[in-house]
């Protein structure tokens, strides 16, 4: 690999000094060549007829032709160096050669092989000599081989420009796999008991009125998406949505502890006003009324567990939480604002 990057390394050196130097020449008018400015046209290409210079002509094609194999070549080795797992500098380098090959190669294109000079004519109709047409033919023909480059030039362009779309491409691949449904849902599934952050399962007997305790489904510890907290509320105080109404056996209620304003954990618990209270921005949300939000910036209740009683007593799960967990995209879907917008 160290070696492929080497190589590749001082292939593009290479490149880049022999861009340089074309570039070089061409600004000084093509050094001990012959120069490419030999008329008083922009291009200079161009002969008192508005012809272009056969000779310059064709040197300017093989110097684009040049220029765009160069920037084929770097769009294909950035498109081996990202594949191989990438090394910035190269890549940049690379990159800078695709680009300035092609950017180069049109500059040429534009200066050297576009006659400047602009054609006017009276408009009046007349027929031509016979000696302007056959001039007119045998210019024709001449033209001939000019096209036939200029389609080749216009193939390697389209090749270059193919090249670099290609090596843009690959990058799709650092975004990553697709989440999925992975943020929609927990660990918490149907069955699992629900732990102290110890790892000990509760008993549906054992929390006092008043008390709450933070909870994970077991075999899941500390996994930051599914931390609940589990609140012991007398019975009668509940209000939650009629199909919600077996969720809290023997008053356990059990809510996500994530905040949905911005994902604070929801620590404090005010017994007195049934509130889980998040200290980050100081909302807070009634247990007793499905964890509906009482106060702050909060705008969505915490996300309920639904919870029962296993034959020895323990508290378990039914199922995942009744919404996604936290603050996020299911936000703007629900027409919430953004947390940054509420403060
Ligand atoms: S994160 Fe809880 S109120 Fe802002």
């Amino acid at each position: 690999m160290k070696r492929l990057l080497r190589g590749l390394a001082a292939l593009v050196l290479t490149l880049a000094s022999a861009v340089f130097v074309l570039i070089r020449r061409l600004l000084r008018g093509g050094g001990s060549g012959r120069s490419l400015r030999t008329g008083p046209s922009r291009s200079g290409a161009v002969d008192a007829g508005g012809r272009l210079d056969p000779v310059v002509e064709r040197r300017a094609s093989r110097r684009i032709g040049v220029l765009l194999l160069a920037s084929i070549a770097a769009a294909l080795g950035l498109l081996v160096v990202y594949a191989r797992g990438g090394q910035p500098q190269l890549e940049g380098a690379l990159l800078g050669v695709a680009l300035g090959g092609i950017g180069m190669a049109l500059i040429l294109w534009g200066k050297h092989l576009f006659p400047a000079e602009e054609v006017t004519g009276d408009r009046e109709p007349h027929p031509s000599e016979r000696g302007e047409r056959d001039a007119a033919e045998r210019s024709f023909a001449e033209g001939g081989r000019p096209v036939a480059r200029r389609a080749f030039l216009a193939r390697l362009l389209i090749g270059a420009a193919g090249a670099l779309g290609l090596a843009a491409i690959f990058p799709i691949r650092s975004l990553g796999p697709s989440p999925g449904t992975s943020l929609l849902r927990t660990s918490w599934r149907r069955g699992f008991r629900l732990v102290t952050e110890e790892g000990v399962p509760i008993r549906a007997i054992e929390l006092q009125p008043g008390s709450a305790v933070t909870v994970f489904p077991e075999g899941h510890l500390g996994e930051p998406d599914s931390v609940a907290v589990v609140v012991k509320v007398e019975p009668g105080l509940l209000h939650l949505p009629p199909d919600r109404a077996d969720w809290a056996p023997e008053g356990n209620v059990c809510y996500s502890k994530l905040c949905t304003h911005a994902g604070c954990p929801v620590g404090l618990y005010s017994a007195e006003t049934h509130q889980l209270q998040c200290p980050c921005h100081q909302s807070a949300f009634d247990v007793t009324a499905a964890a509906e939000p009482v106060f702050g910036p909060a705008a969505r209740p915490l996300p309920q567990l639904p919870i029962t009683v296993d034959e020895n007593g323990y508290l378990t799960a039914a199922g995942d939480f009744s919404d996604p967990v936290g603050p996020g995209f299911w936000n703007r879907e629900a027409g919430i604002p953004d947390s940054d917008s509420k403060g």
